[in-house]
């Protein structure tokens, strides 16, 4: 495994993390999920993400990593970087959802008795809230780390303008904003119009979810839609529609540009992501440990000559 610096703290994050927003809920096979989570922490992923809704059912999908953790990770959780958020809808009424202090401190202390465990590494804002101060949102996130619940704070899925303002606020508080999680991949590429910038700036490191465009920048959807696939389940959020034909044939030419690098798909796309020092870690999902041996080959090659950039550029621009 290789171990990318996140920003200018001092955590080192691994290059491949994993997150267990979907195949880990209480829908998924439980064996299936164990012999993911050991395979990755054996290949030195050491870094697993989750959050309250997780799931489906919501809140699933932490119950399941703490069982696990329970039975085989017990030894090892020093070892771990395990992280978890709130803010998107996970409970009826006005604080089960969003960024008040309300709903932050009491979904973090579901979500560690769902974990079974007394603190996690990394304790995100999962989405800004527009209207509740940020100030609110940021002073709860430090609220989490000087409890001790929480040894960083992180924001996800905030624009280029609203993490320099967490950014700032949170470092006027004391407690340093520890990375920052958005979408990232060939496919969705708007964190390269300022928000690494700011990123860089202010030391702060990033994590790219779903590189790998849920599955559609991999050779699962190139002969049509597997009945096993995110894209078939009717809980997943790759929806059958939104997979179309000119997606498809960009998935085709970057697949033929893939293998004549000697690499899957999946491989390239994460490599991709990665060629960004800016990048610390892609957190990628999986449903089976034979995906999970495929994505963690894309360490042995990296490195992009001119040309095949300039030809990537040319089907993703
Ligand atoms: N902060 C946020 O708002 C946010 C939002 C979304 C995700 N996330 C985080 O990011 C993590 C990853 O998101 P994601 O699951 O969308 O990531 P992804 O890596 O883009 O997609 C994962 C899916 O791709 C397929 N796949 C993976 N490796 C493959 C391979 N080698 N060959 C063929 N198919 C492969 C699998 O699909 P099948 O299941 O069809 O096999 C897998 O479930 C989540 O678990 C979560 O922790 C965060």
């Amino acid at each position: 495994m290789v171990y990318n610096r996140c920003g200018t703290s001092g955590i080192k994050l691994p290059a491949i993390s994993l997150g267990l927003w979907h195949n880990f809920g209480g829908v998924d096979i439980f064996e299936n999920c164990r012999e993911m989570l050991r395979k990755a922490f054996d290949a030195g992923i050491t870094h697993f993400d989750l959050a309250n809704n997780y799931g489906p059912p919501p809140g699933s999908a932490e119950e399941t990593f703490g069982k696990i953790l329970k039975q085989d990770f017990v030894a090892y959780r020093d070892e771990m970087i395990i992280s978890t958020k709130a803010g998107y809808y996970m409970w009826p009424g006005p604080y089960g959802e969003w960024g008040s202090r309300k709903n932050l401190i009491s979904s973090l202390n579901q979500s560690l008795k769902r974990m079974q465990i007394e603190y996690v590494d990394i304790f995100y804002s999962h989405r800004p809230d527009p209207e509740t101060p940020m100030e609110e949102t940021m002073s709860a996130l430090d609220h989490a780390v000087r409890q001790g619940k929480a040894l960083y704070a992180g924001i996800s899925n905030y624009s280029a303008a609203q993490a320099k303002k967490a950014i700032t606020i949170l470092n006027e508080l004391g407690t340093s904003c520890l990375i920052h999680q958005p979408r990232y991949s060939m496919f969705e590429r708007w964190v390269e119009g300022g928000l690494l910038d700011v990123l860089e700036k202010d030391g702060v490191g990033c994590i790219a979810f779903s590189p790998l465009a849920q599955g559609l920048l991999t050779n699962r959807y190139l002969k049509g839609i597997p009945e096993d696939s995110r894209a078939a389940k009717a809980h997943g959020f790759l929806k059958r529609e939104s997979i179309t034909d000119a997606q498809i044939s960009k998935i085709q030419k970057l697949n033929a540009i893939a293998e004549n690098r000697g690499q899957s798909l999946a491989q390239m796309a994460l490599a991709w992501v990665l060629k960004d020092p800016r990048i610390t870690s892609v957190l990628i999902g999986a449903s089976s440990t034979a995906q999970l041996d495929d994505n963690l080959k894309t360490l042995q090659n990296l490195k992009f000559s001119a040309d095949e950039l300039k030809k990537i550029e040319t089907i993703i621009a």
